[in-house]
């Protein structure tokens, strides 16, 4: 069987976009990854429900039960490197991992982001707060960013956009709403098979 590159999507919350990829995987729109591992910082999130329902590993790891940043952190590189992850997918994960963690993982993390990064992004800007910020400032496109993710926040080498017209009568959860179906479940999956084909192409060994 042809390879595949293994997949650990990270969350916080609702798991819309691990829905995404989960959805993408079963209609053989991701032919080159296999999700096999969801990492949820929050015990309540409703993404621990989603990789259940789908029979994928699921583990909480949080900073208050491991005891730190750097603790958690360590927890979940060992629970990638047991499990042979090869590629990391934040998919609305609300913890900003440091500069030592990601540069263990150069190129081989991708975060999904609701604006056209440079606009409304890096730190302070995560979920309602970005599409508060885009009515705020008027514009009237606004959309996704998939990226690499590097040391800083939401400055990572630019994978996919897709851009989202903003409406009058938008509200933030409207128009969050609007970005997540319109771009964020497109251009997650398709940029984690575009990078994981290449990861395959150029005999990505972990
Ligand atoms: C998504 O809109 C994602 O782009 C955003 O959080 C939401 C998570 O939703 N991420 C950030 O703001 C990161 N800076 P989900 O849990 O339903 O996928």
């Amino acid at each position: 069987m042809k390879k595949k590159i293994k997949v650990a999507v990270l969350v916080s919350g609702g798991g819309t976009n691990l829905q995404a990829l989960i959805d993408a995987e079963k209609k053989g729109d991701l032919p080159s990854a296999e999700i096999a591992l969801v990492v949820s910082n929050n015990s309540t999130a409703y993404a621990l429900r989603r990789a259940e329902e789908n029979g994928i590993k699921a583990l909480t790891v949080t900073k208050k039960g491991t005891g730190g940043q750097e603790q958690m952190e360590d927890v979940i590189s060992a629970a990638l490197d047991e499990n042979g992850i090869e590629l990391i997918v934040l998919a609305g994960f609300m913890s900003i991992l440091s500069e030592r963690f990601v540069r263990k993982y150069d190129h081989r993390i991708l975060n999904v982001h609701p604006s056209l990064i440079p606009s409304f992004c890096g730190k302070g800007f995560y979920g309602l707060k970005v599409h508060e910020a885009a009515l705020e400032k008027g514009v009237k496109v606004t959309g996704a960013t998939v990226h690499f993710v590097n040391e800083i926040p939401d400055g990572g080498e630019i994978i996919m956009q897709k851009a989202v017209n903003v409406l009058e009568d938008d509200t933030p959860e409207t128009l969050q709403k609007r970005v997540m179906r319109q771009a964020e479940w497109k251009i997650l999956p398709a940029a984690v098979e575009k990078t994981a084909r290449k990861m395959l192409a150029e005999g990505f060994e972990a």
